[in-house]
């Protein structure tokens, strides 16, 4: 059968890290507080000069490196995002420009924090159809940019990174084996950014009506999140006829500690078999499947044939699941 492998990955976090002490000082909040309720003590920002795509590129440079692709052979470039570097073009377009693919199609996926997940289905349906044969998925967010660091309740969670991965069509039993994806539009309103779009324009009289507040009910979101991840886990586990047990790695969208520990505890889940890096690099939203993936590729946790497991929820609401054969 012909399936969509990953061969490369990369990631970039930008270099400034803000601890939760520096919050401390812009926010009524303090490190045990953040600590206690999302696992998370630093992550990175962006400078205000590096936009979603400046941070993309060297993810994609580098993830094209590890795969041995040169830019030229990319059929498509898919990039998952909420925060676009600007309405239009799309950063995929911005990215493919810069890296020189001038034989790929491009566009955004906006799915929020399943950004990366939706994603990797788009690009498993145009290989498995046989449309392309090589294409580079990337997840970058820069949530600094609608920060503005006045609301404690969402501006401690979210922070900048991207990442990439290159998938090439193989005749085989490697690769995406099994994908699912789900939303729940008729509740968007439990995390939200209404501001800056058609429905409430930035217009004169909107600018100083705190634009950039994000409306969220952390702890709904917290209980479904919890609930969509096992129920996404359990159908992946299903329709591969694999158990908990043949799972190598389960690499979950980083939202918080403590929504991944009730997962994994609720699954029963050994703890050296997930991959958690939200304490050093906050919910980077779409970017953060794609980072702690490399992160972990590139310490040899991942072998060949291993069964990788992602999961996400998100804004949407979506959420989804895949697991991969390396
Ligand atoms: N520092 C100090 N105090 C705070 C902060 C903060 N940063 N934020 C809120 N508080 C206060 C609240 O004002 C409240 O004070 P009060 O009791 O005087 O009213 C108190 O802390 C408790 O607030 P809750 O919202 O009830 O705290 P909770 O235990 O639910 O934790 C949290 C909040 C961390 C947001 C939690 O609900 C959560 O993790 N939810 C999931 C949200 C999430 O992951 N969002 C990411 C995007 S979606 C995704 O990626 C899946």
């Amino acid at each position: 059968m012909r399936r969509a492998r990953i061969v490369g990955t990369g990631a970039y976090l930008p270099e400034e890290i803000l601890t939760n002490h520096d919050l401390e000082a812009l926010l009524d909040t303090s490190d045990e507080w953040i600590r206690k309720r999302t696992g998370i003590e630093e992550r990175h920002r962006a400078r205000d000069d590096e936009a979603t795509s400046d941070m993309a590129l060297p993810a994609a440079v580098q993830a094209l490196e590890n795969a041995g692709v040169a830019p030229e052979e990319l059929d498509a470039v898919f990039f998952s995002t909420l925060s676009p570097d600007q309405f239009f073009p799309a950063s995929g377009n911005l990215l493919q420009g810069r890296l020189g693919a001038v034989n790929a199609a491009a566009c955004d996926i906006n799915a929020a924090c399943s950004g990366f997940v939706y994603g990797l289905a788009t690009a498993q349906a145009f290989i498995e159809s046989g449309l392309y044969k090589t294409i580079l998925l990337v997840g970058a967010d820069k949530s600094t940019s609608f920060l503005t660091f006045r609301h404690r309740d969402t501006d401690v969670l979210f922070a900048d990174g991207a990442g990439a991965v290159v998938l090439k069509a193989e005749e085989g039993d490697r690769g995406v084996l099994s994908m699912y994806l789900g939303s729940d539009g008729a509740n968007h309103e439990i995390l939200t950014l209404p501001m800056g779009g058609s429905k409430r324009p930035l217009t004169p009289e909107n600018i100083n009506n705190d634009p950039w507040k994000i409306t969220m009910e952390g702890r709904e979101v917290f209980k479904r999140a919890v609930i969509k991840f096992c129920e996404s886990i359990k159908i992946a586990l299903d329709s591969t006829g694999l158990a908990l047990e043949d799972i190598a790695l389960f690499v979950p969208h980083q939202a918080n500690a403590r929504i991944t520990d009730a997962v994994s505890e609720r699954l029963g889940f050994p703890r050296d078999r997930v991959v958690s890096n939200i304490n050093k690099v906050g919910n980077t939203i779409a970017a953060s499947i794609p980072i702690a993936l490399h992160e972990a590729n590139m310490a040899g946790r991942i072998h060949e044939g291993d069964h990788v497991l992602i999961a996400a929820f998100g804004a949407g609401l979506t959420w989804g699941s895949s697991i991969i054969r390396w």
